[in-house]
């Protein structure tokens, strides 16, 4: 018989009962459920709605139930449905009809939102640690790299020289901001739903504020409606997710692109690559494709949720039931990835003579020639035309600009001087970009220093 089965006349069709369960993916919320309920039952009693001796029994009962299921002993079954009526089920089986005082008050509404921002509430924390462990290899690299120069690209063309530390430091910009949006969803996170019954509350004299401190919220969702039926907590926490996972998929890309034969710039450690069972010399970074890959997936669970709760009327409705596998699969895909970038970036080597190699072959010195004469006063605009067909004159030649003589220089303008050999010069263009936020060395010195003591401070 059904925990609810006392208005029916006949048993559930058995696809029904298959269709609707959820315990086969809610199972995953068990120790939270339990905790839920360890409170619940502790205010029940505080409150005088059920005796002490009871709530002990259940207390008792439960926390049996928890190691049960832990050990994997528990039987979870689909005819239970989910695991708020398994738990409830393990629990009248172990201390008899008493176990059924547990759900006074109480509705599977409230309990599921609950369930769920518990183990968001882990969640969060564990990839905010994680984030951080990445943006400590990201800065270790760029430690490494303060001298480091490679091409900086827009649209994929040589654009102007940067430091790999620079590089390095725009990911840790963006995974601090990252770490900023799960710290502060967190607050709309820990609130506690416990209370709001089905929808509309309870008529029993509960607590639940004191259920709320118990279980470490800051305090109660204050309607209940709002309670039961809004999830715009997953909805954030996706979107969240989405970003992390977006910024991952990009340094992704970058380490495909820089590990192949083309760019060679770096090469990520054996054991973080794998092989061809056809071609033996292939060594593939499977794992930075795999996140790029399964970015994918979190923004499809992000796009799901959305749509899922777009057209829901207030409160509970069974499609809310759709809210956990995307999330739950979205906590582990950015678990994984996380886990596996930090020490697959500290390991990654640095081949910097070859980046080093690829600015001495290429004109991303020219905006360098433009503010030299632009120094002289010649205006911006008459500066960049002057250097285009400097450029030009080069690529007709076969040259770079620091292979001009200067009588060559002077042909086009006679403003440029001896000196412009020193002005044009990787290190020198780079360091000519001392502005806030710039990738002079001396300002990526800076911006790792203040990012450190930031993440210090967290
Ligand atoms: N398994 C349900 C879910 O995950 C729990 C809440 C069900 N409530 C109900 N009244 N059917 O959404």
């Amino acid at each position: 018989m059904k925990l609810w089965g006392g208005r029916f006349t006949k048993p559930t069709n058995e696809l029904v009962d298959e269709y609707t369960a959820s315990i086969s993916f809610d199972q995953k919320l068990a120790q939270y459920d339990i905790q839920g309920s360890l409170a619940h039952v502790e205010m029940l009693a505080k409150c005088r709605i059920i005796p002490v001796e009871d709530a002990e029994t259940i207390k008792k009962g439960l926390k049996f139930v928890a190691k049960k299921i832990a050990a994997g002993e528990a039987e979870l079954t689909e005819a239970n449905e989910d695991i708020h009526m398994n738990v409830e089920k393990l629990l009248i089986d172990e201390v008899g009809a008493v176990g059924g005082k547990l759900h006074t008050g109480r509705s599977r509404n409230d309990q599921v939102a609950l369930d769920m921002r518990l183990y968001l509430r882990d969640s969060i924390v564990t990839l905010v640690e994680l984030l951080s462990k990445l943006q400590e290899s990201l800065m270790e690299q760029a430690n490494q790299n303060l001298d480091t120069i490679l091409p900086g690209y827009t649209h994929l063309q040589r654009a102007q020289p940067v430091l790999f530390a620079h590089h390095m430091m725009a990911y840790v910009s963006m995974f601090e901001r990252d770490v900023e949006r799960l710290k502060d969803s967190f607050k709309r996170v820990n609130r506690s739903p416990l209370g709001a019954g089905a929808l509309a509350g309870t008529t029993f004299p509960i607590d639940r504020h004191f259920v709320a401190e118990q279980l470490n919220f800051d305090g109660v969702v204050e309607n209940s409606l709002d309670a039961v039926s809004d999830r715009d907590f997953v909805v954030e926490f996706l979107a969240n997710a989405s970003l992390a996972i977006m910024h991952l998929s990009r340094l992704s890309e970058e380490l495909v692109q820089w590990s192949s034969a083309e760019f060679n710039f770096i090469e990520l450690d054996d054991a973080f690559c794998t092989g061809s069972s056809m071609m033996p010399q292939k060594k593939n970074p499977d794992v930075a494709e795999l996140v790029r890959g399964k970015s994918g997936r979190v923004y499809g669970h992000l796009i799901g949720m959305l749509t899922t709760l777009k057209g829901l009327p207030i409160a509970y409705n069974k499609d809310m039931q759709e809210d956990k596998e995307g999330m739950f699969d979205t906590v582990e895909t950015l678990k994984g990835a996380l886990a596996l970038f930090a020490p697959m970036i500290s390991t990654m080597e640095v081949k910097k003579d070859n980046m080093y190699a690829a600015v001495a072959e290429d004109f991303s010195n020219a905006t360098d020639l433009a503010d030299y004469l632009v120094n002289k006063d010649l205006p911006f605009r008459e500066a960049h035309a002057v250097v285009g067909q400097v450029v030009l004159h080069c690529i007709q030649e076969d040259k770079y600009l620091l292979d001009l003589k200067l009588e060559e220089f002077k042909n086009f303008s006679d403003l440029i001087e001896e000196d412009i050999y020193h002005v044009l010069a990787p290190q020198t263009v780079v360091n000519a970009r001392d502005v806030a936020g710039g990738t002079a060395k001396n300002r990526v010195e800076e911006q790792i220093r203040l990012a450190s003591s930031r993440l210090e401070e967290s």
